[in-house]
């Protein structure tokens, strides 16, 4: 078991292959957290907090005569409010109207093999035949109270992951409420250390930033609803000489997909404690006697090896251990999405047309966008009105479905089930569905308001509604889309209920609805959605096996993009497409070849009006198709390696993926400024067997030598000129 407790010492030790996780029970029955880094070995590391006396950090409850010993800076498991530790904590809870304060203690644990599971919510699994994968339930409580908090962790040995989650529970026999209940706190002693996280905006998610700790508190967070644009549910704390290839980095992943909250305090004795979870911001949750809350899962990464090895592992887990679509190790169909090729301006021809374009180019399915439904010839009506519009579309769902399979093509739809506008059908006939503050008009964006996923009646609709969209046609797909944040938070159907508890209920009513759908339609490929890239997180990938990575299509501006979503989800996840130029979203000019090379970084298509390719361009797409389906398992099931970084590296953005075996690799580079007279480009490669015989373009190398030497990339024969450069071990 990788899971040990040692008696004599109080000491709990998870071992994963590239990490050691400590905790310790002290003499008054405090949880410490004592280590988590570097593999080590039993030893109970609790001597390196060194007691002493930090003026001002006071003492808790019995301990009136050590003035050494207080919560205000010992490393601790799980930290709560109340207890005189004034750090960040995870949870802020009491009884009902009290002001909250806790004092929980060490009271036993479990050991057992396999790996819990959470009601409700995205959680790992183990995978059939994986054996090496163990719970540890510790179980705590209140010094004073019938309140018992229950601290989970998966350990997955070989994949060097461990995960964690927190169940509180109501013992007593009154009423409890949550402010504040996070899934985890994790103590660092005085390490230096940096933050790496994923800012951005929609049309520009997930960049790269990285920046040092300061003293204070630092914050990631959304409080939209979604787990945003703006910031992603995925942190790495890192040492300051980590780079992509060496140095100790932590990687932080909550699997939830609303209002998430990430602090890390660096703090008096520069000592760093990070906590996260739900955001607490509106939060509040009743918790009647007898009732508990579970808090999503976070998993848990370290490696020694840089971040190329973190995220490695990190894909390698999700594929294996959070994805669930049957679709996850299969090729994902190369398609064709008619948004940016009609947006509202469709009928059943157009399509066809654009259908007959994608069969004869070798596509594998045509995704019908929004705009098929209801009243919808713009984004001011029809959200919420979930039959087909035949007066549009000038034949049924099934008759357009029926001809497009007649091609040779899957079949797949656009939904936005959350939504709903004012001018629809659904909303004259239930206003009561949606979130509105009663008395106050609703803040409204792209013309719709948000229905209320706490209520059951709403959530029995959309199961309905989906279902009969699914059933009515040979729908093979579905693209699950957001277009706006959780906002007008009331709830008329829970009028009794704290509001506090909403934002939560909406996000638990989503992933039911969600389990309902893969769980009816087994088959199904669902691609997640919102306005492109904002809900990009692991909650949602157990659901859904990719998500339209963002509604930038621009080849150039996608690289960012797809740099920074690598670090923490695996490349299959992304959907990337092909657009059309000058790109809708900025303007910019790239050359076909280098807007395939770039949205073959995933899952790939294309977004733009098949009808008007050139024959050139049409050429090319065959290529390019061509290409992904021959290489797709590389994409898919290789190791992706971020080779230079599109935010240092101004002149070119080289990636690439290598197989598991090291027999194959394919080097994918894109000029991204010209220059004359220009020194020549040099790109190292990384993952090959340094003694193994490689073939690139005609050329024979080493695999040291294309490691440590690398190639030179072909001079740029025009602006935005890229290569895919496939390499084929021959010895
Ligand atoms: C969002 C999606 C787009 C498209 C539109 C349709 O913005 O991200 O891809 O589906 O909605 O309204």
């Amino acid at each position: 078991m990788a899971v040990k407790f040692n008696e004599e010492t109080k000491t709990f030790t998870l071992q994963t292959s590239k990490s050691t996780y400590k905790m310790k029970v002290d003499s008054y029955g405090m949880l410490l957290h004592t280590y988590y880094g570097f593999p080590t070995d039993e030893s109970d590391l609790s001597y390196l907090i060194a007691p002493d006396d930090h003026g001002f950090s006071g003492q808790v409850g019995e301990i009136i005569d050590d003035r050494t010993y207080s919560m205000d800076y010992f490393p601790l498991e799980y930290a709560v409010h109340g207890n005189s530790d004034f750090r960040i904590s995870a949870l802020r809870a009491g009884k009902k109207g009290d002001v909250p304060a806790l004092d929980l203690r060490y009271v036993s644990h479990e050991i057992r093999q396999g790996k819990y599971s959470l009601p409700g919510l995205p959680a790992l699994f183990a995978a059939p035949g994986e054996e090496d994968v163990s719970t540890l339930e510790i179980t705590l409580k209140d010094a004073y109270e019938e309140i018992y908090v229950k601290l989970l962790y998966g350990v997955f040995e070989k994949k060097n992951v461990i995960t964690r989650s927190a169940v509180i529970e109501n013992r007593m026999e009154v009423p409890m409420e949550l402010h504040r209940a996070m899934s985890m706190s994790l103590d660092y002693l005085d390490e230096e250390l940096d933050l790496v996280h994923f800012y951005g905006k929609h049309v520009g998610e997930r960049q790269f930033e990285r920046r040092p700790l300061t003293h204070g508190i630092t914050e990631i967070a959304s409080v939209r609803g979604n787990s945003s644009h703006q910031h992603n549910p995925f942190v790495i704390l890192c040492e300051k000489n980590a780079t992509e290839d060496q140095g100790g980095c932590w990687g932080y992943s909550l699997l939830y997909s609303g209002s998430f909250r990430f602090r890390v305090e660096y703090d008096q004795l520069d000592s760093t404690r990070i906590v996260c979870g739900i955001s607490d911001n509106e939060f509040v949750w009743d918790l009647a006697p007898g009732e508990s809350f579970v808090t999503p899962e976070v998993v848990l990464t370290y490696t020694s090896e840089g971040f190329s090895d973190l995220s490695a592992g990190l894909h390698r887990a999700y594929m294996d251990n959070l994805i669930r679509s049957p679709w996850k190790y299969k090729k994902r169909p190369a398609l064709v999405n008619n948004w940016e090729a009609t947006y509202f301006d469709f009928n059943a021809l157009k399509l066809v047309t654009i259908a007959n374009h994608a069969a004869d180019l070798g596509l594998d399915m045509l995704v019908l966008d929004d705009g098929w439904f209801g009243k919808r010839d713009n984004d001011k009506a029809g959200l919420g009105d979930w039959y087909v519009n035949e007066r549009k579309l000038g034949c049924s769902l099934q008759d357009l479905a029926t001809q497009i399979n007649r091609m040779g093509l899957m079949f797949g739809i656009w939904v936005e089930p959350e939504m709903v506008n004012q001018d629809s059908d659904l909303y004259r006939k239930h206003p009561e569905w949606v979130l509105e503050i009663p008395g106050r008009m609703p803040n409204q964006a792209r013309n719709q308001l948000v229905l209320d996923l706490s209520n059951r009646e709403v959530i029995a609709f959309m199961k309905e509604s989906l279902d009969a969209i699914i059933d009515s046609a040979n729908v093979e797909y579905i693209k699950w889309d957001m277009n706006r944040c959780v906002d007008n938070i009331y709830s008329t159907a829970n009028p009794g209920l704290s509001q506090g508890a909403i934002r939560h209920l909406y996000v638990l009513g989503l992933y039911e609805v969600q389990e309902h759908v893969l769980t009816r339609h087994p088959n199904l490929l669902m691609e997640g959605c919102n306005g492109g890239g904002g809900r990009f997180d692991a909650g949602m990938l157990y659901y859904v096996p990719q998500v339209w990575c963002s509604d930038n299509t621009d080849a150039i501006e996608r690289l960012r993009i797809h740099y920074g979503t690598s670090f923490g989800y695996p490349m299959s996840a992304v959907g990337a497409h092909v657009s059309a130029c000058p790109n809708h979203q900025n303007g910019r000019v790239v050359p076909f070849k280098t807007r395939g090379v770039c949205a073959m970084q995933g899952s790939f298509g294309y977004e733009l009006d098949l009808s008007k390719l050139t024959e050139e361009e049409k050429a090319e797409a065959r290529e390019q198709i061509r290409f992904y389906n021959e290489n797709y398992d590389l994409i898919q099931q290789g190791t992706y390696y971020r080779l230079t970084s599109p935010f240092e590296n101004h002149d070119y953005t080289a990636w690439s993926y290598v197989a598991p075996d090291q027999t194959r690799a394919i080097l994918a580079a894109v000029h991204t400024d010209l220059h004359g007279n220009p020194k020549p480009r040099r790109v190292k490669l990384k993952g090959l067997q340094k003694d193994a015989l490689y073939e690139a373009d005609g050329t024979v190398y080493t695999g040291a030598a294309l490691m440590q030497g690398g190639v030179v990339l072909p001079k740029p024969e025009c602006n935005y000129d890229s290569y895919l450069i496939c390499i084929r071990k021959i010895r």
